[in-house]
């Protein structure tokens, strides 16, 4: 990754902002704390219980997670203490990474053995994992229990300790937040809540009908949008995309399979368009990417030399660099897009970052290479997918159910808003609205009276 300040950069005289949040003093946040996240900090900090805790979308989990993180630095050291989300974009929220990373198990595409041995290849993973006393985990809920199984075996094997290292054994306390903070609607607030339920009545399923129609933001800011599908981002982004004036580039990876070429070698009974599909299935990097100056990106690799810089990180093309010269405002037709080099301007980061290839890969079972895909890391990000939005607040917020294939989405998607009056959602069908019963089970038996 190369990194260089430009001259000419408009932005280079930025300074870093750091997050106000992050420099409050704490007894200021402890102030705002309800009585119950505060009991959440008792039971880590002064009774040091391990705890399961939860709660509607914007009661504050993340929030409550934020200060504690921040206690239990001000108790103990820093490398003691395991940050961690189930996705990018939720580990973001709270300064952490993907518990995956952190494990060191990352996409899961390798054997017990080698998962090991690349542990014990990089100093660092194993030296956090032997030096670990509290792991945090938000957004638990997408974490499915062969993922804890394996990180059960791994961490079990690496700290040579029989004693269970995630799993629901250890879990001591159980506590549930009630009072909601994204929301103030309390009619909103309640249908919400029915919808966490799988219930909808008349009256509510008329209200949500009616947030169909056009918003208009104040300073011409547009919502994101939120899908349940893939595909339908794509389309959005490339509409985004096709609005900012200049020339669009498509950047095509370069994919590679065991089953290309001379079939007579290919003992793998899979198809080259099957292994693809396989690894288009659990990549976020695109087979062609489109991009031009001024288009919003999301980085989508963790760079190993640079924290700052991971899989989520938002940022804007700024110019495009081809052998010496930079293009800023326009690219010459005759200059192709193999040779160009996207120059971005990340959120996070005051100078510009120079992004390079990555390259992808998914291993058999067996820990045989099966198939790898080399892009850029990076993917436009106007419409964002609902698995994504998890735990994001979004004050300017468009739905599209048409497509919603998982019934816990609808709620998902529409915890994400703060105020309805700037919420628009499209094609909602009550039908789509149902909760899986075995997590109403689960409530119930953990959390008497809350439902
Ligand atoms: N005690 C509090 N005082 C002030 N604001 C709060 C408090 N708790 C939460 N908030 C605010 O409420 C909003 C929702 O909080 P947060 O994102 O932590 O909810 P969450 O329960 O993690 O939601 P999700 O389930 O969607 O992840 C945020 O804007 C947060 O800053
Ligand atoms: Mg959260």
């Amino acid at each position: 990754m190369n990194k260089r300040k430009y001259e000419n950069s408009s932005n280079s005289s930025k300074k870093i902002k750091i997050k106000t949040k992050e420099i409050e003093d704490l007894e200021t946040i402890e102030k705002t704390l309800s009585k119950e996240q505060k009991e959440i900090i008792d039971i880590v900090i002064n009774q040091k219980k391990s705890l399961f805790f939860t709660g509607p979308g914007g009661c504050g989990k993340s929030y409550t997670l934020n200060f504690l993180i921040k206690k239990l630095y001000s108790v103990y050291e820093k490398h003691t203490i395991g940050v961690t989300a189930s996705t990018a974009l939720a580990a973001l929220n709270i300064g952490g990474g993907t518990l995956h990373g952190f494990t060191g198990i990352g996409i899961m595409d390798k054997s017990f053995d080698d998962t090991i041995t690349s542990i014990m290849d990089k100093t660092f993973i194993y030296n956090r994992l032997m030096g670990l006393k509290i792991l945090i985990i938000d957004e638990i809920s997408m974490i499915n229990a062969e993922t804890f199984d394996f990180i059960d075996e791994i961490t079990r094997f690496i700290r040579s300790n029989d004693k269970p290292f995630v799993w629901n054994l250890i879990v001591e306390e159980y506590v549930y937040l009630k009072r909601m903070f994204r929301q103030q609607n309390e009619y909103f607030i309640n249908g919400l809540n029915n919808l966490r339920l799988g219930k909808i009545d008349k009256d509510f399923l008329k209200y949500v009908k009616n947030l169909d129609r056009e918003i208009t933001y104040e300073d011409g800011c547009e919502p994101t949008k939120l899908f349940s599908t893939n595909k339908e981002v794509n389309i959005c982004n490339m509409n985004k995309l096709n609005d900012i004036k200049g020339k669009t580039f498509m950047f095509k990876a370069q994919d590679w399979s065991v089953a290309q070429g001379n079939k007579s070698n290919n003992n793998y009974k899979r198809s080259h368009k099957d292994l693809i599909d396989w690894l288009d299935k659990s990549t976020l990097a695109e087979e062609n990417l489109y991009l031009k100056i001024g288009a919003d990106v999301l980085y989508l690799w963790n760079d190993k030399d640079d924290n700052r810089l991971v899989n989520g990180t938002e940022g804007k093309i700024v110019g495009f660099r081809s052998g010496k010269t930079v293009f800023r405002e326009g690219v010459p037709d005759k200059v192709l897009s193999h040779s160009l080099i996207p120059i971005v301007k990340f959120k996070n980061i005051e100078e510009e970052v120079e992004v390079k290839q990555e390259i992808w890969q998914k291993k058999n079972n067996e820990g045989v290479l099966m198939v790898t895909r080399k892009q850029l890391p990076l993917k436009l990000k106007y419409g964002i997918s609902i698995h994504k939005s998890q735990g994001m607040t979004i004050p300017m917020l468009e739905i599209d159910c048409k497509k919603v294939w998982q019934s816990e989405q609808i709620y998902v998607a529409f915890s994400r808003s703060v105020d309805p009056k700037n919420l628009r959602v499209k094609n909602f069908r009550a039908e789509k609205v149902k909760a899986n019963e075995k997590v109403i089970k689960f409530m119930n038996e953990k959390f008497k009276n809350i439902f």
